[in-house]
């Protein structure tokens, strides 16, 4: 449809119909049937409502969506077609390593090509929408939903924010639409909902407008620039105010300052919400609150449904507010080019032929390989592939459950396990599993769980047991430990975020009878490794490593190829450390920025990973000294030399700190990285160019720009090298 032809849609539909395009309803209202089930009555909407909603969440599979979209068009008045929306996070059938994993490649063009496979399987299974990416920026690790993010830095999440967008959504075509074979990309969670205070999800976010634009706004608008058509508005309170009737941030930040002109779409029922928050009295309320706000369509609940009509009919709300919502939910159906083909690309046949295909199962292989960090390594690893008495033990050993709590289409079954990739190559492994979750016995009341939980721990006393027998007699030991999927991820924070205790008891037992232990680390967020760092001599932080899991892990750990994971996310030494992250500040006293109990420092910073060699930095060299503004740049270079006797990939990275300046500044910043693949004895010149705009900040009057002066600039393979020059931002009027 051209825009005249939207705008008499638009005029043609009645009040009902154009509050309830604004519904979003999940999937219970769609039985196999069409029958309407779910809980419509206490939604307060009526079969018609459900007949006219705009969209559906939740709902997939190529022939249900083709025959529930018949069955919904049939009967809308003007045959408008819903749009099918969920959330496909990292892979839709074939699971991709969890984003936060993806962070660690420091390789954008991963967490693109996922988000183009992802889209790929997605769209044949009728699906037009996904919610992602989820780029809140995350410094605490105590937040379940770290897992979902690519870490700590602004830079960083911008990088991958836009990859992922244009993986989902590919380039427009002649007039602008969404191609065969892609989705449209919803960013998330609009705003800062990766701050919540004490790391408990869904709590209050208590940011000053400094640094929500120096740290968490950039990577909404990387999304933003990269063309995202839709925007979630996140659960929690900002500064008080709940985001979903956030009018400054929703219109005033989003949509006027970043440009967004796409659909903004509520988080699970945070309209209705709004009444928990203790904001609205009532769904009506609430209504208005959102539509005045700005948010769009509101997901699971009744409450536009139920009340616009009313509210725009009382001129509490008016019309114009709800036809330009409604307008950009018709726009985003017809960028989909659903007025012409409501079906899009849902194809039973291609659905068989494409998902989990072999270059799917490939792409996620190769991607896990590179998202796997090296925490510790004394050379024990790699090994060799002719390893003849190998023991493979512990929660992990042979576990489908590694595709991340986010993986809700991907089928366990699916998965290849350590197990089942160790046994195609190497002989002569023994292999003893546990369970992989025993709940905290204090937080259990009811009988079921209590007696589950006792089965439970009874089982992994027996195979403990068996492990530290086998263990006597193995040459080498993988311990696979850490957290179990379900461990992060939505409303799974955690207060102690270190391996569980009954995990640590099983490693002291089999480290007292055999030194040679390799711990394969499976985790949704940074743990407190610290005794595990101190006696195994091995760390392989494998995150949770998708639907190839297996198959990756067993390239690294024979060495068919060396890990090159660098830390997204600082590990912390202590969760009293929590929040600690390495772009912070000096403090007047940085030789006492530590506690009594702990350094100031995490165990492992931010950008740090080791490998199978060694790589050797020459210092940093400089074509010039001073800095103008405008297009001229300062080349900063290294020599970097692999030292040792494995080809490795290494990332290096670029920091410039700006030493004095009108509001304090981050001891250093990431503005630039590399990777650059290196034989053994070779040496490669990394070159970076450093220009003004790198160097802009929100100064003390709140203006986002560059101040003269003399800059420090850092290039090394974690954020800790101290591998620094310096050079100067010339001030342009002293230099008119
Ligand atoms: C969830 C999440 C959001 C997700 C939505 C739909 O509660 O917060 O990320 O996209 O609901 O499932």
């Amino acid at each position: 449809m051209d825009r005249a032809q939207l705008k008499s849609l638009l005029e043609s539909m009645t009040l009902e119909e154009k509050a309830d395009q604004l519904l979003q309803l999940s999937s219970n209202f769609f039985g196999d049937d069409r029958m309407l089930t779910g809980p419509a009555l206490d939604f307060g909407i009526s079969e018609d409502d459900v007949k006219n909603a705009g969209s559906v969440l939740g709902v997939t599979g190529a022939a249900k969506i083709k025959r529930l979209q018949k069955i919904q068009m049939e009967n809308q008045a003007h045959h408008i077609p819903m749009l099918f929306m969920a959330d496909v996070i990292n892979g839709y059938k074939t699971a991709f390593p969890i984003p936060l994993a993806q962070g660690a490649s420091f390789n954008p063009d991963i967490a693109k090509k996922g988000a183009e496979i992802a889209a790929r399987e997605a769209a044949v299974s009728g699906l037009h929408v996904t919610f992602s990416p989820m780029v809140d920026l995350a410094r605490d690790a105590r937040w379940g939903r770290v897992m979902e993010s690519t870490g700590e830095d602004k830079y960083l999440n911008s990088c991958f924010a836009a990859a992922m967008v244009s993986g989902y959504q590919g380039e427009p075509d002649e007039n602008g639409g969404i191609k065969s074979g892609k989705l449209a990309s919803c960013l998330k969670h609009f705003a800062a909902y990766g701050a919540p205070e004490g790391g408990r999800d869904y709590n209050n976010v208590e940011l000053s407008e400094r640094t929500l634009r120096e740290d968490y706004f950039p990577s909404y608008e990387a999304c933003v620039k990269a063309g995202a058509s839709l925007a979630m508005t996140s659960f929690n309170t900002l500064n008080h105010l709940p985001t979903s009737a956030n009018r400054w941030l929703l219109r005033e930040v989003l949509r006027n300052e970043m440009g967004f002109d796409g659909v903004v779409i509520s988080d699970w029922a945070s309209i209705e919400e709004l009444i928990w928050h203790g904001l609205a009295a009532d769904k009506k309320e609430a209504a208005k609150l959102a539509m005045s706000a700005g948010v769009d369509i509101d997901m699971a609940t009744g409450c536009y449904a139920a009340n616009l009509k009313e509210l725009v009919k009382n001129g509490e709300i008016s019309q114009t507010l709800l036809d330009e919502a409604v307008m950009r939910v018709l726009e985003l159906k017809n960028k989909l080019g659903l007025f012409e083909n409501p079906f899009k690309d849902a194809d039973e046949t291609k659905e068989e032929a494409i998902i989990l295909c072999g270059a799917h199962r490939k792409a996620a292989r190769d991607a896990a390989a590179e998202c796997f960090v090296l925490l510790e390594n004394d050379g024990i690893l790699p090994l060799s592939e002719k390893n003849r008495n190998l023991l493979v033990a512990g929660p992990f050993a042979d576990n489908g459950r590694i595709v991340g709590n986010w993986s809700i289409f991907a089928d366990e079954k699916d998965t290849v396990t350590v197990k089942a990739a160790f046994e195609e190559i190497c002989g002569g492994c023994t292999f003893i599993s546990t369970p992989d979750y025993l709940a905290d016995r204090d937080m259990l009341e009811n009988e079921d769980d209590i007696k589950h939980w006792e089965k439970t721990a009874a089982e992994i006393k027996k195979d403990s047991e068996r492990i530290v027998q086998a263990a006597k007699k193995a040459e080498t030991v993988i311990l696979t430990l850490g957290e179990a999927q379900d461990m992060s991820g939505e409303a799974h924070s955690r207060t102690d975020i270190s391996i569980p205790g009954w995990q640590m008891s099983l490693f002291r037992d089999v480290i007292a009878v055999n030194k040679n232990v390799i711990v394969l680390l499976f985790t949704g967020r940074p743990l407190c490794v610290k005794e595990i760092k101190a006696y195994a001599r091995a760390v392989l932080n494998v995150w949770m490593p998708g639907t190839e899991g297996g198959h990756a892990i067993a390239d690294i750990v024979f060495g068919k190829k060396a890990p090159s994971g660098k830390l997204p996310m600082s590990f912390p030494y202590s969760v009293g450390q929590v929040p600690v992250y390495y772009n912070a500040f000096t403090t007047g006293r940085p030789h006492l920025a530590k506690y009594l109990d702990a350094p100031g420092k995490p165990l492992y910073p931010f950008g740090y990973g080791k490998t199978y060699t060694t790589f050797k930095y020459s210092e940093v060299t400089l074509d010039k000294r001073r800095l103008l503004s405008g297009g001229d740049c300062i080349k900063a270079s290294v020599t970097v030399t692999n030292t040792g006797n494995m080809e490795a990939m290494e990332t290096v990275q670029l920091y410039i700190r700006d030493v004095i300046a009108s509001a304090v500044r981050p001891v250093k910043e990431l503005k630039d990285f590399q990777k650059v693949m290196i034989k053994p004895g070779e040496s490669k010149t990394v070159v970076f160019e450093i220009k003004e705009e790198k160097l802009r900040f929100y100064t003390k009057d709140m203006c986002y720009k560059s101040e003269p002066g003399a800059f420090s600039v850092f290039i090394g393979g974690s954020s800790d090298t101290n591998n620094e020059t310096v050079f100067w931002l010339d001030d342009e009027e002293k230099t008119m």
